[in-house]
């Protein structure tokens, strides 16, 4: 296939007045991200032509040789500049991530929420008790796009959850994540710093998190991609570790007896979240390993 010029500086005369194809484009793309060192590249050209032609990747395939228009490879073309040359997430140039199956609506101002925290939920989901018993009380403290509520609350509908966040711009993307999937009423949202979000004496029988844990001294060896993300997001002080340690020493005044605390943290920081929670008075340490085999998730209990 003849290559049209670079998507980033426009189409020439020759390119525009060819009608390009689905399959042609996304080959073109795909090649195009891939010198750019975009490791996902082909799937990120689906997901952008998908976007600019108001379709599914699903759909794509189906198309693969429907000419595309000049309106709609305009659209495309800047969508693959912005990935390209800026190195936007895919996530925030469509304005959208599936968690859990659920579609949230993301920005740059929540963490774009990662496979990784979908083993946080599925390892939160064995410490509730069980569903049919007692109505669960959850907290999810550092919610960004509210996905960890979400899941949970889309999993338990007997659950009481509440979310947090220190940023009120964040708050306002998982409230507007809550209203479009029918589950606002179910989560009550509250801005602060950690545990002072929340009204004294609250009680709960889960609290999760998946708190900024990213080592700032290390921003320099991180992919362009976070630099989209709000830095509150990603970094804290103590090599990364401080926020997670903030947790884990105050969990147990807010946890029923038998609570359980979840955490979620990079690879190399399992021994130190153990740590901390056996420092905070919490027992029953356990580790799980995210799909790609590394230990991502640290929980414990509050004694009976
Ligand atoms: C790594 S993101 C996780 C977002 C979401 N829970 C997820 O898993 O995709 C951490 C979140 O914690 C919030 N955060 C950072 N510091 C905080 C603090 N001191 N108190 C409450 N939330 C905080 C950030 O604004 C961000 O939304």
């Amino acid at each position: 296939m003849s290559r049209p010029v670079p998507a980033a500086s426009g189409p020439s005369a020759a390119s525009c007045s060819r009608s390009w194809t689905v399959l042609e484009l996304l080959r073109w793309t795909a090649g195009h991200f891939a010198e750019r060192g975009i490791e996902t590249a082909r799937l990120d050209a689906e997901c952008l032509l998908a976007h600019a032609l108001g379709s599914s990747r699903l759909r794509l395939y189906l198309d693969f040789e429907m000419p595309v228009n000049d309106a709609e490879r305009a659209a495309f073309r800047e969508l693959v500049r912005r990935r390209a040359t800026l190195r936007i997430p895919v996530s925030q140039l469509v304005g959208r991530r599936e968690f859990w199956s659920l579609p949230l609506r993301v920005t740059r101002d929540v963490l774009t929420p990662r496979p990784e925290t979908e083993t946080l939920v599925t390892a939160a989901l064995a410490l509730l008790p069980a569903a049919g018993t007692a109505a669960p009380r959850i907290l999810d403290l550092g919610t960004g796009s509210g996905a960890i509520a979400l899941a949970l609350a889309r999993e338990r509908p007997d659950a009481t959850i509440v979310a947090t966040d220190l940023s009120e711009e964040a708050l306002r993307i998982a409230q507007q994540n809550a209203e479009e999937l029918g589950m606002a009423k179910r989560i009550q949202f509250a801005a602060g710093d950690g545990f002072e979000a929340l009204a004294a004496g609250s009680r709960f029988d889960l609290i999760a998190s998946n708190p900024p844990y990213l080592d700032p001294a290390r921003r320099g060896e991180l992919p362009p991609e976070l630099a989209h993300e709000p830095e509150l997001a990603l970094f804290a002080d103590e090599s990364g570790l401080g926020m997670l340690r903030r947790i884990a020493a105050r969990a147990a005044d807010w946890l029923e007896a038998g609570g359980a605390l979840i955490l979620e943290h990079a690879p190399d920081q399992g021994d130190d979240v153990a740590e901390a929670c056996r420092a905070g008075g919490l027992a029953q340490i356990g580790a799980h390993r995210d799909l790609g085999g590394r230990s991502r998730v640290t929980t414990a209990r509050r004694s009976p």
